[in-house]
């Protein structure tokens, strides 16, 4: 049965209330933990940050240890830095460079963060369910996103290229 969708103008609200300090890697941190504790069927969450020209390197995430680094041209993280769009996977094994870095991941969303017109890093959730992630999902997820950008500064060392 599908999970009921969580209200994402409360989780808004409440995540803001979270991010009561500008710091980077503590609203990474927080959010990530967030995100997992208040939506269902996750069996990971976390960033991956564009520390060098189209490389993803893991950053703050709860789940299992996870695969390090994606290159831009590999698997749905790197399709989402590389586009610049959300990429929402029902059966990720229908996606032939899918990286399976938990044999638990079946569906996954990734949303691009941009700053500037720059890609930064990627927020990526994955659910051992098919399917897991609905439009509605998305939306909610992105308003999660989008109050992390506004209440964090960016630290020197993550500098995007
Ligand atoms: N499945 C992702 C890799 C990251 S993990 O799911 C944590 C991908 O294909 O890019």
């Amino acid at each position: 049965m599908a999970s009921k969708t969580p209200d994402y103008a409360l989780l808004a609200r409440q995540l803001d209330a979270l991010m009561d300090s500008a710091d980077w890697l503590v609203n990474a941190a927080q959010i990530t933990a967030f995100i997992m504790q208040q939506v269902d069927e996750l069996n990971w969450v976390g960033f991956y940050l564009q520390r060098q020209p189209e490389l993803l390197t893991l950053g703050p995430f709860q789940g299992k240890p996870a695969c390090n680094p994606i290159p831009f041209d590999k698997g749905v993280c790197g399709a989402a830095a590389r586009s610049r769009q959300p990429q929402r996977i029902d059966d990720v094994h229908a996606i032939a460079d899918h990286i399976a870095c938990d044999a638990a991941s079946n569906s996954e969303l990734v949303i691009p963060l941009m700053r500037e017109g720059t890609l930064w890093d990627v927020l990526d959730l994955d659910s051992p369910r098919r399917a897991r992630f609905s439009e509605e999902d998305q939306a909610g997820i992105e308003r999660l996103v989008k109050v992390f950008l506004e209440r964090t500064s960016l630290p020197d060392w993550l500098a995007a290229p």
